[in-house]
């Protein structure tokens, strides 16, 4: 918690299980969103507490689910960690993207070498540093 208020950028491995975030990650999460402490409900609704920081979340998933709508709707990890973050204030999450890892060698390291790619952009300026 201190160290998530006191960090400019967080970096965090976010792997899709069962379309959603891992146990783990989830478990953190429920004890950083404290009222309080990184949120707060005011008279005109809850506002965020933890903003002025970067998240980059580094994306991982077996399967393919960017490229569609039907794959969208299916996804609650990226989706769902831009809503909790976004609800602490924080509204530059950054996503680095690994996807159809489990759809065979040729797609894995297609993918591997896209997100590769990505990473300058997805951190340059982090939390204008
Ligand atoms: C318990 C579990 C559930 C998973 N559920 C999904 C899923 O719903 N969709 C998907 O595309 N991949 C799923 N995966 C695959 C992981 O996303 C994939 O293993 C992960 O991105 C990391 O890749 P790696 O196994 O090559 O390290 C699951 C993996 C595990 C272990």
């Amino acid at each position: 918690m201190s160290q998530f208020l006191a960090a400019d950028v967080v970096v965090m491995g976010a792997p899709l299980y069962n379309f959603s975030i891992p146990s783990q990650l989830k478990a953190w999460i429920d004890r950083v969103v404290q009222v309080d402490r990184t949120f707060k409900y005011t008279d005109k609704g809850p506002i965020g507490l933890a903003g002025g920081k970067t998240i980059i979340v580094a994306s991982t998933r077996g399967g393919m689910y960017s490229t569609s709508d039907a794959g969208n709707a299916m996804e609650h990890q990226e989706s769902y960690l831009k809503t909790v973050f976004g609800f602490l204030g924080v509204t530059d999450v950054r996503i680095v993207r690994a996807e159809g890892l489990a759809m065979g060698e040729a797609a894995k390291a297609a993918a591997l070498a896209a997100a590769h790619a990505e990473i300058p952009a997805q951190t340059h300026n982090a939390a204008n540093q």
